[in-house]
């Protein structure tokens, strides 16, 4: 997959950087910098394109997923990732997801197909990547979730049931609200970055 990688401090994280729908692996890199310069840099391009726009899987419509095509490309960045983690010589057990939107939602699916795919995420305007699955144990995995209370695309609810959804599988998962619809504004920023400082 398409990337941009940059060595972190010795015994820091690796930070896995997923763009929303259109976005490209240049658009959080100010972002992963803002919550830890010192963290490593694994930044993802999404290899499905939507009219020109990449992104990390499939979608019928807004909203409504192609759900094998989730499958087969959550399992193909799980496997990027540990490729990944062999090339550069990061430690596989020790990535933090920052994903928003598109970015977030296939966070969020590696953490419900994988035990140990993340230690912990970091999700802007996510919502459940797919319902009716038994998730994987997740304890000792920390996710913050950054939501809208007037998002339109994501709605109240997708956040308030990946919260339970992440938690019922032993996840520690904090909850952040914002009402400024689909936006990733900088306060939900600091908020994700202030979580951050606390946990790692
Ligand atoms: C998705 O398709 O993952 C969500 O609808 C969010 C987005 O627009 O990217």
């Amino acid at each position: 997959m398409k990337h941009i990688y940059k060595e972190g401090k010795e015994g820091k994280p690796t930070l896995l950087l997923l763009h929303g729908t259109g976005g490209t692996e240049n658009d959080l890199l100010p972002i992963g910098n803002f919550i830890d310069p010192d963290a490593g840099i694994l930044s993802v391009r999404g290899d499905v394109l939507e009219n020109g726009m990449p992104r990390f899987f499939r979608r019928l419509a807004e909203g409504v997923f192609d759900l094998e095509d989730l499958v087969k490309r959550t399992e193909d960045l799980n496997t990027f990732i540990g490729k990944a983690a062999e090339d550069y010589g990061f430690d596989r057990e020790n990535v933090i997801a920052v994903g928003y939107s598109n970015g977030a939602n296939i966070a969020a699916s590696l953490m419900f197909h994988y035990e140990n795919a993340l230690k912990g995420a970091i999700l802007h305007h996510p919502m459940v990547p797919i319902r009716d699955k038994e998730l994987p144990p997740l304890k000792g995995t920390s996710v913050f979730i950054g939501a809208g209370t007037n998002d339109p695309i994501c709605p109240m609810d997708e956040a308030k049931d990946l919260q339970s959804l992440l938690e019922g599988a032993g996840a520690d998962v904090q909850i952040h609200w914002e009402n400024f619809g689909h936006s990733l504004t900088q306060t939900e920023v600091q908020a994700a970055a202030a979580w951050y400082k606390n946990k790692y």
